[in-house]
């Protein structure tokens, strides 16, 4: 089971919009994809319009596998609720706090992926993210202030992996990239040679379009099949897809 989580502590950055549409294209690449909401936003469960009774934060309080929601044949959804913000509060001081999201997921059915929409914070649940995944992916707006959140995440990364390595950084990708846009062709630019190697080749373009589907609780593969951003995302479900299969 490859589970990525998505990380960075800058918030708006897009991580929700990559979470929901690497799952949807993932999942069209006839993978079986359980997407978890791990952010008390709940912005990845907004996304879809299901009725839910069972969250991420109920199954952890129970100690219960996570629930998923079908979304269609091969995407899962694990949702959100604004509780989760309760949880590191419950666990403070136990051993085993930063170990719960593993343990409800290896409760629960295999999938081809699990994708984890973590907050805008590098604390309890974005550690916890990063103790269950396999792989990290970071997106970062070729901006620099989220720049200078990447370096922070592969610290975190680093020192999880100090005893036992465990998660691999997939890549940092670009997201909301405006190419007509000097400060955003800097940023790219700096990335490259800060980061080097290590920035995905697949970047995501800004567009209205992205709040367009939103709205109408819907993933862009649904929403605008035939825009260029959705061809992003495919082409970085492509690319992630030969990464972790390589
Ligand atoms: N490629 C894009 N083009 C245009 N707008 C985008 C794009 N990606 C994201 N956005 C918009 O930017 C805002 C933030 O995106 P998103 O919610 O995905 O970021 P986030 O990193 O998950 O935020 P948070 O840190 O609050 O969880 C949203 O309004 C979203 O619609
Ligand atoms: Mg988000």
């Amino acid at each position: 089971m490859n589970i990525i989580a998505i990380i960075n502590h800058k918030g708006g950055v897009g991580k929700t919009t990559i979470a929901v549409n690497l799952a949807a294209e993932l999942a069209a690449l006839n993978q079986k994809v359980l997407l978890v909401d791990f952010d008390a936003q709940a912005n990845a469960t907004m996304n879809f319009d299901v009725e839910i009774n069972e969250t991420v934060y109920s199954a952890i309080k129970n100690d219960q596998a996570l629930p998923a929601y079908p979304i269609n044949d091969n995407l899962f959804l694990s949702p959100a609720e604004l509780g989760l913000a309760a949880l590191p509060s419950m666990y403070v001081g136990k051993v085993n706090q930063y170990t719960k999201l593993k343990k409800a997921l290896k409760k629960g059915n295999d999938y081809d992926y699990v994708i984890i929409d973590c907050a805008p914070s590098l604390e309890w649940a974005t550690i916890n993210a990063v103790m269950a995944a396999t792989h990290v992916l970071i997106p970062s707006q070729a901006e620099v202030q989220s720049i200078q959140g990447v370096g922070q995440v592969l610290n975190m990364i680093e020192e999880a992996n100090e005893d036992s390595e465990h998660v691999e950084v997939l890549g940092i990708m670009v997201s909301n990239f405006d190419k007509t846009t000097k400060a955003h062709q800097m940023g790219l630019e700096h990335l490259q040679e800060e980061y080097s190697g290590q920035v995905l080749e697949s970047k995501i373009r800004s567009t209205t379009t992205v709040k367009q589907a939103y709205m109408m609780l819907n993933t862009l593969r649904d929403f605008a099949p035939a825009a260029a951003v959705t061809e992003d995302f495919k082409n970085l479900a492509k690319e992630i897809h030969g990464k972790v299969t390589a």
